[in-house]
């Protein structure tokens, strides 16, 4: 597997949670770079507090990052998703749409086909987690899911993917440290599910609607509210209204 320069790879059969594992090598000393790779997961964690179905056959990946001063791990998760979403779009049939949508899913023909975790504890160190649908796909009543497989990649495979993944990290993250977070928010907003449209903002504190207008200079969500006020979200799920689909 071919990584850009800088990257290393660790590969374990199985672990708890790559982000876990990561960050037990982050302990011993393991710094920017480095990449752990699972062939399945026990214990996947997604955002939210959610778990990760992690079946062999898909990727399951953390990047140990020092993000660049002033170190906004929000926009860290759209570096991964810019890398994921480059690295997708040069296996899959051009018919195949590829969106992004808020704050770090990648979607393929509007399902879900891979999440991103981003954790900081702290200090300077964050673990990108990244998880995607290779082979299969979860069953989800409310996050319809694809894989790479269903949606036609050609040899996609979870290790030269991960190859993939990291090069195309690589060159978002140094787009980041020299020019900021301008060119990636462009390039993530011209791919971006329901922008202009309404949506509903499930948070932590309960559910807002509104039209999701823009992606503000750190990464959180711009919601126009019915009354015209604009809100800042800065975490939750996104999902277009039945309005916003039609
Ligand atoms: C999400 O909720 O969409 C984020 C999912 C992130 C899953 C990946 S799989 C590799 C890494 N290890 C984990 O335990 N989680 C992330």
């Amino acid at each position: 597997m071919a990584l850009p320069a800088g990257f290393s790879e660790i590969f374990l059969d199985e672990v708890d949670s790559t982000n876990e594992e990561a960050w037990r090598r982050v302990a011993a000393g393991a710094g920017h770079g480095t990449v752990i790779r699972a062939g399945a997961q026990t214990a996947g964690r997604g955002r939210m507090g959610r778990g990760w179905v992690s079946p062999e056959g898909n990727l399951y990946m953390s990047i140990i990052v020092v993000p660049p001063p002033p170190r906004l791990a929000a926009q860290l998760a759209f570096v991964a998703a810019l890398g994921v979403g480059d690295a997708l779009t040069s296996l899959l049939p051009d018919a195949v749409s590829l969106r992004f949508k808020w704050p770090n899913d990648v979607q393929l023909v509007g399902r879900k086909a891979a999440g991103i975790l981003v954790e900081g504890r702290g200090g300077p160190v964050h673990v990108v987690g990244i998880g995607v649908n290779v082979a299969t796909a979860p069953n989800l009543a409310d996050a319809p899911a694809t894989s790479l497989t269903a949606q036609g990649a050609r040899d996609a495979a979870p290790g030269p993917l991960a190859g993939d993944i990291c090069t195309h990290f690589a060159g978002w993250f140094e787009r980041w440290r020299a020019d900021g977070f301008g060119p990636l928010r462009e390039a993530w907003l011209a791919r971006a599910v329901g922008l202009g449209k309404p949506v509903e903002a499930r948070l932590p504190t309960g559910t807002l609607t509104g039209i999701f207008r823009d992606l503000d200079t750190d990464g959180a969500l711009l919601l126009e509210e019915p009354g015209g006020a604009t809100r800042r979200i800065e975490a939750g799920d996104v999902f277009l209204t039945s309005a916003g689909r039609g």
